[in-house]
């Protein structure tokens, strides 16, 4: 075990569907506004796969835009994490796709099943590797096809989410004040039906009936999830911060997943961070669960809202119910 080895973000890579779907769309589908969208949730539109889009292809395509990122080619790969719960198959896993199409040959691969919390689980995980000087380059990919199990006659929940992937490629660093900081990761099943998806797995198997009763869609207690949405993150942010000795002041962006925008606001306000402090694009994207902070961290730093020597902190709430933070300096 090397102590002295941190895990630095070296590149970042997103990729979303070309197709958009807009609260007018919405409004053709289902009974509902886009006033009503807008306020309770932020979302203006997301992107939607198309017939040849699917969890692994967007994956490869943010893979490979942040292996160039960070100048390596795909086969130097020493790790492949995706956290999904959309995969492309429930077995073999999303990520040995990736592998096969990226020609990451040498990569251990593996899907990460945390919902939304499921990106910084995952960049939790591989960190803990590069610290401990197991492996050189890790992929930490988010990446969902929510659209595939939304029920769209639904207006409690199809309204939220969108599709897309995002990456970050990790590599090893001895300078202390760069990279992973601090992580956190919680859970709490007995919350198990705030957000899920009951048939197809081992407890209800795909029948005609649970399709007939529309059991393959994601099902979700929407006021349950809010009130413990903001609560969870609220922690997770103070907790970050006291943690890594920080203040309001001393961060640079707080990178959350993009829940819901009420959430968002309450979470972070309480606490002093002004909204120009916290990365909000659920308006383009809605809710797109593993992939929302990876999405957003790359169009942050493609941006210029943070770079070199920026602290940054990730957060995340989900289906579990799971919750995860951490303190990243670029
Ligand atoms: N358009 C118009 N009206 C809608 C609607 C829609 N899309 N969806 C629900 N409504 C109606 C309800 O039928 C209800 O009407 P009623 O009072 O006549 O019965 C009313 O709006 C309030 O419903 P409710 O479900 O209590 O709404 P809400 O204020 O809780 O908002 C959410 C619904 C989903 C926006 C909100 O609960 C939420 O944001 N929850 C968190 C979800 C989340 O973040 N999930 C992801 C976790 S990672």
């Amino acid at each position: 075990m090397n102590n002295s080895l941190r895990a630095a973000i070296a590149g970042v890579g997103a990729y979303v569907p070309d197709k958009i779907l807009t609260n007018a769309d919405l409004e053709r589908m289902i009974d509902t506004s886009d006033e009503w969208i807008t306020k309770r949730t932020g979302v203006k539109e997301r992107h939607i796969a198309g017939d040849g889009d699917s969890t692994a292809s967007m994956a490869v395509e943010a893979s490979r835009r942040a292996c160039e990122n960070a100048g390596i080619e795909p086969g130097e790969l020493d790790m492949i994490a995706c956290a999904t719960i959309t995969p492309e198959t429930l077995c073999p896993s999303s990520a040995c796709y990736i592998q096969r199409d990226l020609g990451a040959a040498k990569a251990a691969v593996f899907d990460l099943s945390a919902a939304c919390s499921g990106f910084v689980y995952s960049l939790a995980i591989a960190s803990r590797f590069i610290e401990a000087g197991q492996f050189k380059n890790c992929l930490v990919i988010g990446a969902e096809t929510l659209s595939r199990f939304t029920d769209y006659e639904d207006r409690g929940s199809c309204i939220l989410f969108g599709d897309g992937a995002g990456a970050v490629v990790l590599k090893p660093t001895d300078q202390d004040a760069k990279g992973v900081q601090y992580t956190v990761m919680h859970a709490d099943g007995n919350g198990w039906d705030f957000i899920w998806l009951p048939a197809g797995g081992s407890k209800m198997p795909t029948s005609q009936q649970t399709v007939t009763d529309r059991l393959h869609y994601l099902k979700m207690r929407g006021r349950d999830v809010y009130k413990f949405a903001i609560e969870k993150m609220q922690w997770l942010l103070e907790d970050c911060m006291k943690a890594c000795n920080l203040t309001p002041d001393d961060v640079d962006l707080v990178v959350p997943h993009q829940v819901n925008i009420r959430i968002l606001k309450s979470a972070t306000e309480k606490l002093g961070f002004p909204m120009d402090k916290v990365y909000v694009n659920i308006d383009r994207f809605g809710n797109t669960s593993a992939a929302s902070i990876p999405i957003a961290l790359d169009e942050a730093v493609r941006t210029g809202r943070v770079g070199p020597g920026s602290t940054v902190l990730l957060i995340a709430f989900g289906a579990g119910l799971t919750w995860a933070g951490a303190v990243v300096k670029l």
